[in-house]
């Protein structure tokens, strides 16, 4: 009926969804210029092998929210790889960088119904969920929809936890997922996230063992669940980092194993910045170095709203590099707006060189996840963080 024309109007708009998630690109800085994130495609998909590598057989879901650079999404749908979806924009930049619906999830678990209804129209199937209110809402705007649903974690161990805004109980769980069937959608698994930038392998264990027993509560209610959604959370090389990807895998596996048994389920993973923080350094400059009683400060012409926002609470802490090699002093590092909320790392101070002076590049590295989308569009007059493709 009038559904044809409507996708073929809504592909009219997917070229502005992309701009849209994706505001660094309506400037393409020279190199040199600072602030810019320096992106290396080809490291993203080389760590997108190692994640599929590191659980064999599993599904990748790439959460575009992470960098929706369009270079990057046409590169991980060139290796394989699907997208973890939160918007019909992020579906949008999804299908034109050629990924398939198929293999999009739409994991924000409270959205806009005009947006599910959109999401659905362009063709989304699964849909993660963590309330009985949204299970309707699918039900009345995606007929048919594949349904998940979250599961709440700690968050403990990760340096950006997830937890709270989202998730809900297993017991909370089977009843949802038992809503999703008598609604007449289809329920299929079950997905959570226990913290971004985990650094504790064993994280993963207490939602894998939580979902075996919405597994097998769903299967005697006669709705056999085949998804578990492991989330991400795979961190990048950031300070504190000690265990290896291969150890994520097999303490994984270990856990999948203990708790499923022989009915071991699809596995799905749906890492952002695991693929592209490593491929990202955030190249910033130094505008002053200022002493200040006992401390010295450093501002830089990037901050907490140029790209630096999981400084917030000094929660991320990224890996520095200068030119300068000399003996160095602990600095509060700032970024350059007027706002006193712009400093990035004061109660553990920086270790920089002691001749640090104006015009210095500082390099933030593994920058690559959460940095050019969660840049404000104009803050003070600081344009957003601008993208450099290096490969
Ligand atoms: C539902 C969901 N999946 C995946 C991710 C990606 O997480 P990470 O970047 O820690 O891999 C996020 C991040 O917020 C998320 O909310």
């Amino acid at each position: 009926m009038a559904r044809p024309s409507y996708l073929r109007a809504l592909a009219a708009l997917l070229p502005g969804m992309t701009t849209l998630v994706c505001a660094s690109l309506r400037d393409t800085p020279d190199v040199g210029t600072t602030p810019r994130l320096d992106l290396d495609v080809e490291v993203a998909v080389e760590r997108f092998r190692g994640l599929a590598g590191m659980l064999p057989g599993a599904a990748i879901r790439y959460a575009v929210k992470a960098n929706p650079h369009p270079a990057l999404l046409r590169a991980l749908v060139r290796a394989g790889c699907g997208f973890d979806v939160a918007s019909p924009a992020e579906v949008g930049a999804a299908l034109a960088a050629g990924a398939r619906p198929e293999d999009l999830v739409h994991s924000n678990p409270i959205a806009r119904r005009d947006h599910l209804r959109v999401c659905g129209l362009l063709g989304v199937r699964h849909f993660v969920v963590d309330s009985l209110q949204e299970v309707d809402k699918l039900a009345d705007e995606v007929p048919g929809a594949l349904v998940l649903a979250r599961l709440l974690t700690s968050g403990a161990g990760s340096d950006w936890p997830l937890s709270r805004k989202f998730g809900c109980t297993p017991e909370h769980a089977v009843e949802l997922l038992g809503r999703v069937a008598a609604r007449g959608l289809r329920p299929v698994g079950v997905a959570f996230h226990v913290g971004s930038q985990q650094r504790d392998p064993q994280a993963w264990g207490p939602p894998i063992h939580a979902a075996a027993g919405v597994f097998a509560a769903m299967a005697s209610a006669g709705h056999p669940l085949d998804l578990l959604d492991l989330g991400g959370g795979f961190p990048a090389d950031h300070e504190g980092l000690t265990a290896d990807l291969q150890t994520y895998g097999r303490v994984i596996e270990g856990h999948v194993d203990a708790a499923f048994g022989d009915r071991r389920p699809q596995l799905v993973l749906e890492p952002g910045r695991g693929i592209v923080g490593d491929a990202g350094t955030l190249v910033a400059r130094v505008i002053a170095v200022i002493d200040r009683g006992e401390r010295r400060w450093v501002h830089l012409d990037a901050g907490v709203f140029t790209g630096l926002v999981e400084t917030l609470e000094e929660a991320i802490r990224y890996r520095l590099e200068s030119d300068r090699h000399g003996p160095s002093v602990p600095c509060v590092l700032a970024g350059p707006t007027c706002d006193s909320a712009d400093v990035l790392y004061e109660h553990v101070p920086v270790d920089l060189p002691i001749d640090l002076r104006e015009g210095d590049e500082i390099r933030f590295r593994s920058a690559g996840a959460y940095t050019t989308c969660y840049s404000t569009v104009g803050f003070n007059g600081f344009e957003p963080l601008p993208t450099v493709l290096v490969r």
